[in-house]
């Protein structure tokens, strides 16, 4: 496959961007021309923000899987579409070619259609990092069916949380799955979010550990028997469902600043174009390369850079079902030598943990391979781009240092591979298609250059949230209301004097955890679930690995008992309610919180004594109980 619009310099990126902006409909119409449509548009582009209602090629009709497989048969059928490293390293590695991948798709959207599954119905995966994970995402959106896939931490509280608000019919999960030393038993987390539920008509187990699991009968049925039963009717095609464009592709709950995580919603087309543009031209993809990103699929990064980025380009994607410290820290560069991997797609948090272990886990690993190295999920320290510079790129590999957000579908600040300028730390330029703009506390648009802001868009791009599932009124709030005619992305931001952007960080109440998103009201509620807890306050502090890590100050009702096993305690509760990844590092038991005299709980100064940095708190003076400040700084971890 070739690509006509990967951009090829700075002239050219500056070309592109410039007439993205000023013939925008030109321009992604040209782009959407090169993709398999079954019926092309009627409109490109229909959109306003206040409402909002943003419609990419209304009137076109297309399917997903026929431009991330079909037309990819005939000319590159043989070549592997998906790479599968185990996490066992003596285990043998899985190849599905893209002729593979196409059968299986197929037979897999079959036993969806012989299991009841319909267009439009909701189907929630949770499974581990198996090929079949990315088959069952695809066999959906063959037949039109919206997934909305679960990263294997969550708990079962917060699956059926999910699950209720995506109001799914339709389970498809493994037996368990492999992480490291850690074998997670998905089927009886699946069974605990489910025990009640009346809305559940199929649950679909993938064997992959053997585990031994609970069937229920009538329910529950067995990926492989469903096959068998797709095997006796011979080889039966499934067409691709003719989908309008934008028809949900999939729905991807992330956490906000309040309590309940928001299911954000992707449309076909849009999304594949954004998915397909970004992946292109950020990476410099060129046919025949191996990619490897080691996101999960469960997080958008993985949605979008393991599956329909690089299958829509015809590309291989390598897809690893471990983490990078088991069976030492030597596993990312082993992959990379043993599969001769061109471009590698990282986080922050992998790297600097990585680091920590000492150069003897990268050196004697040829890693002459690379050309690419990425970075997402949080700002890169300076530290990390350095070391992954020189030991990782040998100085030979640009870093592509790629903001962007479940909501953005695709990356929409960063350099170009080689074609634009990497800056350490910065995410730099814009793509085509994106209008940043930074705004103030009023929401004047601040211009100019060396300016800090808060970062908003000004302009619809194809990959954009269309709606929060089934509370449209939700996604206008949060997204669309603070300023505006903006999408605000809760990120503040400086542009430099040459006009490069830099991500500072989040100016909501979201914590940025290992590169995952954790609100903190989501965390609070989890904490107040103990029944000792009488209130809570979390905020983050800088975290050596983690970026940022958990602080929670609660307000506990303990007469007696050893406090220790308390705050174990309240961390098993926060594990049991959302997840491992939102435990508290940190839990400091308080007398009170510092709130105002109505009541509103000062976060700035419990942030302040988490960073410990007490020197300057700021004006205390409002604060109902100021001598409640200096208990807590004294007491503080
Ligand atoms: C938030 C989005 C994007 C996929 C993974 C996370 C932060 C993301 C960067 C970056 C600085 C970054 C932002 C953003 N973020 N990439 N390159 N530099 N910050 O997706 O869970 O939706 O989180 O991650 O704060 O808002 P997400």
């Amino acid at each position: 496959m070739n690509y006509p619009f990967q951009i090829k310099s700075l002239e050219d990126y500056k070309k592109q961007y410039q007439k993205s902006v000023e013939f925008p409909e030109q321009f992604w119409a040209e782009i959407a021309e090169t993709f398999t449509w079954k019926k092309k548009w009627d409109k490109v582009l229909e959109w306003n923000f206040t409402q909002p209602s943003i419609k990419w090629f209304q009137g076109g009709t297309l399917n997903i899987t026929e431009n991330c497989i079909d037309r990819h048969l005939e000319t590159n059928g043989n070549t592997p579409a998906i790479i599968w490293e185990s996490n066992n390293p003596d285990e043998n590695n899985r190849v599905l070619t893209y002729k593979e991948l196409h059968f299986k798709v197929v037979q897999f959207a079959n036993v969806l259609k012989n299991n009841g599954v319909n267009k439009g119905d909701r189907v929630c995966l949770y499974m581990g990092m198996i090929p079949e994970l990315a088959i069952a995402a695809l066999a959906c959106a063959r037949i039109g069916a919206i997934h909305s896939i679960i990263f294997g931490g969550f708990s079962a509280q917060a699956i059926a949380d999910r699950l209720d608000d995506a109001k799914a019919e339709f389970i498809i999960t493994c037996d368990g799955a492999y992480r490291g030393v850690k074998d997670i038993p998905l089927k009886s987390v699946i069974d605990a979010a489910i025990s009640g539920n009346k809305t559940i008509k199929k649950v679909i187990v993938c064997t992959r550990t053997n585990t031994t699991v609970n069937m229920t009968i009538d329910r529950d049925v067995w990926w492989d028997d469903e096959i068998k039963k797709i095997e006796t009717l011979g080889n039966p095609d499934c067409p691709a469902v003719e989908m309008d464009a934008e028809d949900i592709l999939f729905i991807l709950y992330t956490s906000g600043s309040t309590g309940k995580p928001k299911g954000v919603v992707h449309t076909v087309a849009g999304y594949m174009i954004w998915a397909n543009y970004t992946f292109v031209n950020v990476f410099q993809y060129q046919q025949g390369q191996i990619h490897f990103c080691t996101a999960d699929i469960g997080w958008i990064t993985g949605h979008s850079y393991i599956m329909y980025g690089p299958l829509s380009a015809g590309a291989t994607s390598l897809m690893f079902e471990g983490v990078p410290t088991w069976p030492d820290a030597g596993r990312f560069w082993e992959i990379v030598e043993k599969y001769k991997v061109d471009i590698l797609y990282t986080a922050p948090t992998a790297i600097r943990s990585l680091m920590g272990f000492g150069l003897e886990y990268v050196n004697g690993k040829n890693l002459s391979s690379l050309k690419v190295l990425g970075s997402v999920g949080e700002p890169i320290n300076i530290e990390a781009w350095n070391w992954y510079n020189q030991n990782i790129g040998k100085g030979n590999c640009p870093i592509v240092d790629t903001w962007w957000q479940t909501e953005t579908g695709g990356i929409m600040i960063s350099n170009l591979a080689d074609v634009t300028p990497s800056k350490p730390s910065y995410a730099t330029l814009p793509l085509p298609g994106i209008q940043p703009c930074l705004v103030d506390e009023n929401g004047i648009e601040i211009e100019g250059n060396g300016v800090n802001g808060n970062l908003c868009i000004k302009f619809p791009w194809p990959g954009i949230i269309r709606t929060t599932y089934n509370d449209h009124e939700r996604c206008r709030l949060t997204y669309f209301s603070t300023y505006e005619n903006k999408y605000f992305t809760g990120d503040g931001c400086l542009r430099n004097e040459s006009g490069e952007y830099k991500i500072t960080g989040r100016v909501d109440d979201v914590l940025n955890v290992s590169g995952h998103r954790i609100g903190t009201a989501e965390v609070e509620n989890a904490i107040n679930m103990h029944e000792g807890v009488i209130e809570s306050a979390v905020v983050g502090y800088p975290h050596d690995i983690k970026g940022q890590g958990i602080y929670a100050y609660v307000i506990y009702n303990s007469s007696d008992g050893d406090l220790n096993l308390s705050k174990l305690d309240i961390i098993q509760t926060v594990s049991r309610m959302i997840g491992p990844i939102a435990k508290p590092d940190k839990i400091q038991f308080v007398p009170n919180l510092p709130k105002t005299r109505s009541g509103k709980i000062m976060r700035r100064i419990l942030r302040k004594i988490a960073e410990g940095d007490t020197s300057n708190l700021g004006d205390t003076s409002t604060l109902l109980d100021p001598s409640l400040v200096d208990i807590i700084i004294s007491e503080s971890i």
